[in-house]
């Protein structure tokens, strides 16, 4: 049979290898690695029979049936945080491909499976790019952002040989509903010993980047107490996020990167570049701390008469995923003899952008220890090819229930 567990998993890891890296997993947007990946899985959804293309933000989108009618859409992402684990996003990936490739006959309304070029926002700051482009809810200035040498995305975008302009075309896909399979990514699952689970709802998040501009200078002949020293101050100003944090019910604040200027041991760093990604489920709780942590940072820099630049990268609100849908997902993992647990996301996933143009639903598959991002992620092929039974037979009770109705979720 075609589109088992073990074919998934086997393609996970032929897609594991491919990476910008030696040694270690990282597949970052408009990368020649992620590419690369784009062509195997391109090949893999022609030989499940889709008609494949590839939008000018680098999404592979594989379809089937009639045209003209909405299709429920299945995918996830195939760019990755750098030394990634295998699954994270192409799990989604593959999983959807599987299913294609196990249909006996042609698939019971027309289906269209994404590979998603950015969610985790890595190379640019901004996450969800790749599901943005395709929801037609690209931001014209997103073209602006720069990576970490300086390219811009435009610039990144011809690079790879396509056309940033085709992304500020502003197109209603017009989508019956979207459906995502992603490892869980937490311990919740495991802890129930169970194998898959119902997504109910997705935390919010902001993502914001700080500059602290001090003053370099010479390190032997500055004395200590004259000193502005950009590091010193972008310290303590993470432990202050990590206690923020730590003393807020149910936030989460990380400082995921640090770089200093100009970097050299005999010098007082001048500049400090950090990331800030905080998430919290309730809504009014994370525009609080958002707020709380700006006015720590600009406390700090004015104790250390530094200057502070905060810029808000991106603010997605928590999304909760459509009611029906779900119901239609959970009766499908019932129907295959399973608890239909329903649980929350701290992760962000492309599903929330997805929910902003159609019901959107998710499907968490165990994962070993809830580790990821992390090179260790792990998953179980019982597990994988019970998610596969569960999104074959939703797929087929979609073709007789139609496509769900529109409007029920929101961004
Ligand atoms: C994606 O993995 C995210 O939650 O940042
Ligand atoms: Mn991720
Ligand atoms: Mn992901």
């Amino acid at each position: 049979m075609r589109g088992t567990a073990a074919d998934v998993l086997a393609r996970a890891d032929a897609l594991g290898a491919i990476s910008e890296e030696d040694g270690r997993l990282t597949r970052r947007l408009a990368t020649p690695a992620l590419a690369r990946a784009g062509d195997l899985v391109s090949g893999w959804m022609e030989d499940a029979g889709l008609v494949v293309r590839r939008d000018a933000i680098g999404n592979v989108i594989g379809r089937t049936g009639d045209a003209d009618v909405p299709p429920l859409v299945l995918g996830s992402h195939l760019d990755t945080v750098p030394d990634a684990g295998r699954y994270d996003g192409a799990l989604g990936v593959l999983l959807a491909i599987a299913v294609v490739d196990r249909l006996a006959a042609p698939p019971p309304i027309p289906l269209e499976v994404v590979a998603f070029a950015d969610e985790e926002g890595v190379r640019f700051g901004v996450p969800y790019l790749g599901s943005a482009a395709y929801s037609g809810r690209f931001e014209p200035e997103w073209l602006d952002l720069v990576d970490a040498d300086g390219i811009t995305l435009r610039v990144a975008i011809e690079r790879a040989g396509a056309d940033p302009a085709l992304l500020l075309e502003v197109l209603e896909p017009g989508l019956a509903c979207y459906v995502e399979a992603h490892i869980e990514q937490g311990p919740v699952l495991e802890r129930e010993g169970l194998p898959v689970g119902v997504v109910s709802a997705i935390a919010g998040q902001t993502r914001a980047a700080l500059t602290i501009i001090g003053r370099p200078g010479h390190a032997g002949i500055s004395p200590m107490s004259g000193r502005h020293d950009a590091l010193a101050a972008a310290s303590e100003l993470v432990l202050a996020v990590e206690r923020f944090a730590r003393e807020s019910e149910g936030l989460v604040a990380t400082v995921g990167s640090l770089t200093v200027s100009p970097g050299a041991s005999n010098v007082i760093p001048g500049e400090a570049h950090l990331s800030l990604d905080v998430r919290h489920a309730d809504d009014g709780a994370l525009g609080q701390a958002v707020a709380g942590l700006r006015h720590t940072a600009t406390r700090i820099a004015t104790a250390r008469s530094v200057e502070l630049d905060w810029s808000i990268l991106r603010a997605t609100p928590a999304v909760e995923l459509a009611p029906e849908l779900r119901l239609r997902l959970a009766s499908a993992v019932l129907a295959e003899g399973h608890e239909a647990r329903s649980l929350a996301s701290g992760a962000g996933h492309d599903a929330v952008i997805l929910s902003g143009v159609c019901p959107a639903a998710m499907l968490f598959v165990r994962c070993a220890g809830g580790v990821s991002h992390d090179p260790r992620e792990s998953v179980a092929e019982a597990d994988v090819a019970v998610a596969l039974d569960v999104l074959e037979r939703f797929v087929v009770g979609e073709g007789r229930t139609g496509p769900a109705p529109t409007g029920s979720s929101r961004l």
